[in-house]
């Protein structure tokens, strides 16, 4: 097997960071294929943090071609900003550890103001957007008047779409949200000056996957946000405007699905969301602050305060359908040591009913009530452990409990934010 994709399988924050920068070492291509710096990802090498918003995960390593998928929203500004910040840190950023490619689209500043103006004006019913303009810029995509990377480098073109895109969002941040409007000059003479940084950095990246793909190379794609915040499977309206699921990376990258071998799906030990939004198996009692203080359960972008609760396995099996998941990589065991009982949730009941899918409509979704399978729970620190051996009875079979009810087999067990803390069983590659 050659090409893995790594996918959120819940509402984000999974540990997918941790994941792609531990098997980066094995590939010689890591490709981001959409969501923007909604996403952060978290890898902890040698005891240094370092949180990756749009690069993709496996710059850490320095010799990996890391690439930017048309399908990601580009915020120059954070782009040049990150790129900064990893040099700052020692590492070395050029166009032969980094590209982007010239058909993603730029997140504007007037993103950012209507992401903002939108969420202010729905006050109670805010979606709990992280603010960066993410959902804009796809609107803009999808509208047909976005501004892509490589009008960059075509300033008359840049010109007149950045005209024509400041005339409706001035008339709709001010006439509609009360907001301020942004000036023309000041953001083109911006625009201008970031091209010059990124102009050697902006490829025909299909292109480059695929003379990457015939000379043999192991090429992993990085998805961002999680599968129930897909904007078609997830927990809509609650969700991101991207397709997080597998399937994006063929979208988002000018890859055909020929070349993906395996699907590795990253999943917390329990379920943790950000934002607002439905969250059956929500926990508001003792065992939910355990997991959050114990899991350090903030979010890597905004800062926020995550919601925690049990493993559902009613989204996973959704999640498994939806991706074709290969294989499961868990996360985050070491955080459920030290519980009296773990519990599993195996199926909703609404109304009366069994359900075995997250239901499409909110109101019913609001209705359901999780099943719970009730498991022992293990005192012992697992931190160390390095094998499926050194692990307690009780976490093994908690592990082989959500095989047996997923029906897909575990790849690697993470018990620890560190590359070393990890209990690998089948190698995707
Ligand atoms: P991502 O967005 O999916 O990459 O995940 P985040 O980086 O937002 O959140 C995951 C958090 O859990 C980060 O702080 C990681 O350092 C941390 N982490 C990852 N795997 C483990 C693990 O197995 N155990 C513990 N305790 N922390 C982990
Ligand atoms: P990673 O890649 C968790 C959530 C936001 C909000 C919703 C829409 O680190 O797993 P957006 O700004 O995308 O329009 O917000 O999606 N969200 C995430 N939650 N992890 C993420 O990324 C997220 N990216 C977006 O909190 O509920
Ligand atoms: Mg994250």
């Amino acid at each position: 097997m050659s090409n893995v994709v790594i996918v959120g399988s819940q509402w984000g924050d999974e540990g997918k960071g941790k994941i792609v920068d531990l098997l980066a070492s094995r590939t010689d291509m890591v490709v981001r294929f959409q969501g923007g710096n909604n996403a952060g990802h978290t890898l902890v090498v040698n005891g240094e943090q370092t949180i990756c918003h749009l690069i993709p995960s496996g710059i850490l390593h320095g010799d990996k071609m890391c690439m930017i998928g048309n399908g990601v929203v580009v915020d120059p500004e954070v782009l040049l900003g990150e790129m900064k910040h990893l040099v700052e840190k020692g590492l070395v950023i050029n166009p032969d550890n980094l590209c982007l490619s010239e058909k993603a689209h730029l997140i504007m500043p007037y993103h950012r103001a209507v992401d903002l103006a939108r969420e202010t004006a729905k006050g109670e019913d805010k979606i709990g957007t992280t603010g960066r303009g993410i959902g804009p810029c796809y609107e803009d995509k999808a509208g047909r008047r976005g501004i892509r990377a490589i009008d960059l480098l075509e300033p008359d073109v840049l010109d007149e779409k950045i005209r024509e895109n400041l005339k409706e969002k001035n008339f709709l941040l001010t006439n509609f949200f009360n907001a301020d409007p942004l000036e023309y000059q000041p953001l083109f003479d911006k625009c201008l000056e970031m091209a010059e940084d990124l102009k050697s950095y902006i490829k025909n990246i299909s292109f480059e996957i695929d003379n990457g793909v015939k000379a043999g190379k192991k090429i992993l794609f990085e998805g961002a946000q999680g599968t129930h915040l897909d904007i078609d499977h997830g927990t809509y309206p609650f969700v991101t405007s991207s397709n997080p699921v597998s399937g994006g990376a063929c979208a988002g990258t000018g890859v055909g699905p020929d070349k993906l071998h395996h699907i590795l799906g990253i999943m917390k030990a329990y379920t943790t969301r950000v934002g607002s939004g439905p969250f059956p198996t929500d926990l508001e009692d003792d065992s939910g602050r355990y997991i959050q203080e114990k899991g350090a359960e903030f979010g890597a972008t905004t800062g926020r305060r995550r919601r925690c609760g049990w493993l559902d396995l009613v989204m996973m099996r959704d999640s498994i359908r939806y991706n074709g998941l290969t294989s499961i990589s868990m996360t985050k065991l070491d955080v459920l040591t030290g519980l009296k009982t773990v519990k599993v949730c195996v199926a909703y009941e609404c109304e009366g009913e069994r359900i075995q899918s997250m239901p499409a409509s909110l109101n019913k979704l609001a209705k359901c009530i999780p099943v719970y399978e009730e498991l022992p729970g293990w005192q012992e620190d697992i931190t160390s452990a390095r094998s499926l051996d050194n692990l307690p009875l009780n976490a093994r079979d908690y592990i082989k409990r959500i095989e047996q009810l997923t029906g897909v087999s575990l790849s690697i067990v993470s018990v620890g934010p560190m590359r070393d803390q990890t209990i690998e069983i089948i190698d995707p590659f």
